[in-house]
């Protein structure tokens, strides 16, 4: 499966005048030349790839130089290999930034630099493995390509010595590329092929070419025939296939047969994502038309499709596909009854998905430790890549938790007896989970940091036999005496721990920092007092606040009488009352208890809200008047609030049918939704939804749609719940500097979570989810399942053409195949990876209101015809519209 190309390193003579009138910028390359020497700096003669030395990327291995006969035959970039004969994994570490996606290019050429010619060993991006590079023949090169989206700022390239032999290197090379482009679902690509399909040149085609710098190899099929064209050929999409491998094209001889692409020596397990790249290149007379459909395993994926002249139209799968039962791959290009032309293909780039599941450790604990690294100048020569994964490469000294896949956690740092000479560094701070320190037996001096106390996990702290002076601080002192904390601080002459401070020289030094806490307790204390007198002064004298209050922002005030009448405010003595003392639970929200309660003889639901952040509480305010003007009858209406003392809660009507999570989890008894029940629901959510994005202004992205959020009054009609609200009410642990994104797992869009860029498109996706469990009635994780995530299982479930195996078996069958179609469709649309291919709420309406009216019409009794499998057939292949064009 290595993607193994010869001819890549070869003078590419014939192409190397092109390649010098297309010069390119080369913003978004680095070009790492491993193991030359450090002042390195050239550009390679055929390529025009500038490459510098990798030196300052890596603090191991030493420079090799392949045989000198080799040189010409190959790239100069070639000439050097970096080996690693010590110690077991060393990393490349890259600072870049997340969010942005990368070409990642490793290329190995033994060229005979040592004796063993057939290494092998693992290749490792971050803590995942990549794959393991085998060596057979010191003069072929390998090269593996990796796409792949950064969700940290870090990037780690390792080698793993897996057996005797010792890892090499001899080039790494990363391209930006749009990230638009090469989207999935999950995990990440890595090249399988990519296709100059129809070259006459027989020429690979790199950079100056392809200003993404990828390797098109020449592609040509015996049952197949080359066409090709002089004019130019449009390439403006994101993809940017280049030029010269658009104008030209394969067709099969014989025109009236399929071309049949099949993907061989895999075990059927694989998955892959699937890009054509076709433009019409010939010119065609005015009664010719080309016409085809692109298969995959005999079911439709796109078309019927007409090339348009001279434009690249980039096909893809948004979901990735995997074998049929058979085991098979097999993409077909198959003409239509009307075309008169048989198909064609220009380019075609196949990646295997590599889900990289392990999750790295966090930002922040790995810039602690490299920091803490750096500040010491330890020269450790495993502390390299990840500090916690994978487990067998943990660094020396760390001790990790972990659950899962998850980010592992540091919990544990011991540099005991490890010489460390300084102070002790502010870059621990880092470690925000750290339970044990054992900095013992160093010479570290100065004093003993206050930081330390303020770390609050920590439990163990260990700093006996250093040189520290000074005094402990008091706190720390304090949760030592507690007990909170195990201090051992034996063993440093100069230290001062507590009363016992013997020497008496030391005596000034240990009372100065006393009096310094006793006056600044004073300083606290003082202030404190201050405070409160001035707050019981305006208490005492209400009318001054308010004079001013009205007298600075009139406008303020009289536009919140406008909105605010008087019934809707309460206070919380109301509340009280309204609620009966909280006498009955209805749920836990995600912001909160709700509570039955009774108001005006109404039921109402009452919403404590427990903010988890002051900047919530200040823009309540600003939420409520915005909440108590939006009015839908698919929204669950606000009666009032109550905001006294950072008692704060929302009054909703009563919705007496619960959530839609629990009519499908069967919670509230044996499900009575019908398929007609369950389209009506979601085209009513769907309405609610459309009316935050297009109907209020400034818009409302709701941030957190599923189905425990879709309640049912008495008659059933669904109201969409917390809309407006997450905006001031963070979820989880959001706060401003994190990147933690708000959301519910599994409905959490994946382009907001890597972009942090909220839009209603966000919401569209989570729609998409509740639209699947609707169908499904499945849950939206389930580790168990072939594919994790909902999304992708019914995705994985479409290209094998399974979907009895999708629809709720609750149903039994009973509903228009037509309708279950057009619903899963609409679903699978909204959860393009791209954003801007999703549809609007106001198209998923129009939609749903579809299916909801074809559900209908076969009720009423007027079925379209007996509902056999061939209308599903038909429908089936409507399903691939999902696989849209990616031109513009
Ligand atoms: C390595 O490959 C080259 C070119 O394919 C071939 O000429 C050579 O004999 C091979 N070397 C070995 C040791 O197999
Ligand atoms: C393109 O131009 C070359 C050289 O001028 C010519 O030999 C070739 O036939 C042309 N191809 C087409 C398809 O016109
Ligand atoms: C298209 O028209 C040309 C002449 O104008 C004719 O020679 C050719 O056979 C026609 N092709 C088809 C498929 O009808
Ligand atoms: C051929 O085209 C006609 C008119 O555009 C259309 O009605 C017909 O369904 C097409 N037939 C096939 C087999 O695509
Ligand atoms: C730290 O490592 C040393 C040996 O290197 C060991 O004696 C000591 O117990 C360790 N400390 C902790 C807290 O485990």
């Amino acid at each position: 499966m290595a993607f193994s190309l010869c001819l890549v390193f070869l003078p590419l003579g014939i192409l190397s005048a092109s390649l010098l009138c297309l010069a390119q910028d080369q913003s978004g390359f680095i070009s790492l030349d491993c193991g030359s020497p450090k002042e390195t700096s050239y550009r390679e003669k055929t390529t025009n790839i500038s490459y510098i030395s990798d030196a300052n990327f890596i603090d191991t291995g030493i420079g090799r130089s392949i045989r000198a006969e080799y040189r010409t035959q190959f790239q100069q970039q070639t000439w050097y290999v970096r080996s690693f004969p010590q110690g077991t994994r060393s990393c490349y570490s890259l600072n870049l930034t997340a969010g942005d996606e990368y070409l990642i290019r490793a290329s190995f050429l033994q060229g005979d630099y040592d004796n063993n010619t057939t290494p092998r060993f693992d290749l490792h991006l971050g803590p995942n493995l990549w794959t393991t590079v085998s060596i057979t023949n010191s003069t072929t090169p390998s090269i593996f390509e990796m796409i792949h989206l950064l969700k940290s700022d870090h990037l780690h390239v390792c080698l793993v010595k897996t057996g005797a032999s010792t890892p090499f290197i001899s080039a790494l090379e990363l391209r930006k590329l749009k990230n638009t482009t090469y989207l999935t679902q999950s995990g990440s690509l890595q090249t399988f092929i990519r296709a100059d399909v129809g070259s006459t040149s027989d020429l690979v085609l790199r950079y100056g070419i392809d200003v993404f710098d990828r390797i098109w190899t020449p592609f040509n099929f015996q049952n197949w025939t080359q066409i090709s064209t002089n004019k130019t050929v449009s390439i403006d999409n994101d993809y940017q296939p280049p030029e010269i491998t658009m104008r030209t094209a394969s067709i099969p001889i014989d025109p009236m047969a399929p071309m049949n692409i099949t993907l061989t020596g895999l075990n059927g397990t694989e998955l892959f994502y699937v890009f054509m790249h076709i433009a019409e290149i010939q010119e065609l007379g005015s009664n010719e038309t080309r016409e085809f459909t692109i298969e995959y395993n005999g079911r439709r994926l796109y078309g019927p499709f007409r090339p348009i002249a001279l434009t690249t139209t980039s096909v893809f799968t948004p979901f990735s596909v995997g074998a049929d039962a058979n085991g098979q791959y097999l993409f077909t290009l198959r003409r239509t009854g009307n075309s008169t032309l048989p198909p064609l293909l220009n380019a075609m780039e196949v990646y295997l998905v590599n889900l990289l599941p392990q999750e790295g450790t966090g930002e922040q604990e790995v810039d602690a430790m490299v920091q803490t690294k750096l500040g010491y100048g330890l020269n450790k020569i495993d502390w390299q890549g990840d500090p916690c994964v994978p487990q067998d490469y943990r660094w020396d000294g760390v001790a990790c938790s972990y659950s899962g896949n998850d980010p592992p956690i540091i919990t544990s740092l011991n540099l005991s007896g490890n010489g460390l000479t300084g102070k002790i560094l502010d870059s621990i701070t880092g470690l925000a989970n750290l339970e044990t320190l054992d900095l013992s037996n160093n010479n570290l001096s100065g004093s003993v940091p206050g930081f330390l106390a303020r770390m609050n996990t920590l439990k163990v702290i260990n700093l006996s036999g250093n040189n520290l002076n000074g005094s402990i601080p008091a706190s720390l002192l304090e949760k030592s005496q507690q007990g909170s904390i195990t201090l051992s601080v034996e063993g440093n002459p100069g230290l001062c721990s507590s009363s016992s401070c013997t020497p008496k020289k030391k005596k000034n030094s240990a009372v100065v920092p006393v009096v310094a806490s006793l006056v600044s307790i004073f300083v606290v204390v003082a202030g404190l007092v201050t405070f409160l007198i001035l707050k019981k002064k305006k208490k005492n004298k209400p009318e001054f606040s308010a004079v001013s209050g009205t007298g600075t922002t009139p406008l303020h005030s009289s536009s919140l009488h406008s909105y605010e009448s008087k019934n809707r405010r309460f206070t919380y003595s109301e509340v009280l009352k309204i609620s009966n003392n909280f006498e009955r639970i209805l749920g836990r929200g995600g912001f909160g208890i709700v509570y039955y309660g009774i108001l005006d003889n109404n039921p109402v639901a009452v919403k404590m809200l427990t903010g988890s952040s002051v900047q919530g509480y200040k823009q309540f305010k600003a939420e409520v008047e915005l909440l108590l003007r939006v009015h839908h009858k698919n929204l669950t209406s606000l009666v009032g609030y109550c905001d006294e003392n950072e008692k704060l809660s929302l009054i909703y009507e009563f919705m007496a049918n619960g959530d839609l999570n629990e009519h499908l989890s069967g919670k509230r008894g044996p499900s009575i939704l019908t398929w007609e029940g369950r389209l009506r629901i979601a085209a009513e959510s769907a309405q609610g939804l459309e009316y935050l994005h297009s109907g209020c202004k400034p818009q409302i992205v709701h941030r957190d749609v599923k189905t425990t959020n879709i309640l049912l009054n008495e008659k059933f009609e669904a109201k969409l719940a917390d809309f407006g609200l997450s905006r001031s009410f963070p979820l989880g642990n959001e706060t401003h500097v994190s990147t933690v994104v708000a959301g519910t797992p599994g409905y959490l869009d994946p382009e907001y979570y890597r972009t942090n860029w909220l839009t209603e498109k966000s919401d569209v996706f989570s729609f998409g989810v509740v639209l699947l469990e609707i169908i499904t009635n499945r849950p939206v994780i389930d580790q168990s399942r072939e594919r994790a995530h909902i999304g992708e299982w019914v995705g994985l479930m479409l290209t094998r053409g399974d979907i009895n195996s999708i629809v709720d078996q609750k149903l039994q069958g009973d509903f228009d195949q037509n309708s279950i179609w057009k619903a899963v469709e609409t679903a699978m649309a909204c959860l393009n990876p791209s954003s801007a291919r999703r549809p609007t709420m106001t198209q998923v309406v129009v939609e749903l209101n579809g299916c909801l009216s074809m559900e209908m019409a076969r009720n009423q009794g007027s079925r379209m015809t007996d509902s056999t499998n061939d209308s599903s057939i038909e429908l089936t292949m409507n399903y691939t519209t999902e696989l849209y064009p990616g031109a513009r």
